[in-house]
């Protein structure tokens, strides 16, 4: 069964800020605002149960090794994630997915925004 619930007014969720609500069933999720989108997480790290929802929102880096005797490039992309603040595991927070496994998800929900009121579906 799907349950709506009311995460608070579109204003009190500012940018690049998250808040933690717990459903009915008990499980937590976050909900971020991250440069204007979006987007909800089951705060549950799928390494060791940590809080991953309260970790620090990044962007995802992207090296890129060159060689032999050469720098390893990095480039900051445009892609939230959140890093669990247990051991560092980093997620997307569109997909979930771990940024250097993709087998390793947390789970994610879906967000709406409807009369200036955030809600998550889960
Ligand atoms: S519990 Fe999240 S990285 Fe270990």
């Amino acid at each position: 069964m799907t349950e709506k619930i009311k995460v608070c007014h579109r204003e009190e969720l500012e940018l690049d800020t998250r808040k933690v609500i717990s459903a009915e069933s008990g499980k937590e999720i976050g909900v971020f605002n991250v440069d204007g989108e979006y987007y909800a997480v089951e705060n549950a790290c799928p390494h060791r149960g940590g809080p991953v929802c309260n970790g620090q929102i990044q962007k995802e880096i992207k090296a890129e090794w060159r060689g032999p005797g050469n720098r390893i490039e990095e480039i900051i992309s445009s892609v939230p994630t959140i890093a669990c603040p247990w051991h560092g595991w980093e997620f997307k927070l569109e997909t979930g997915e771990h940024i250097g496994d993709s087998q390793i998800y947390v789970k994610t929900y879906e967000v709406v925004v409807e009369d200036d009121n955030v809600y998550v579906i889960c």
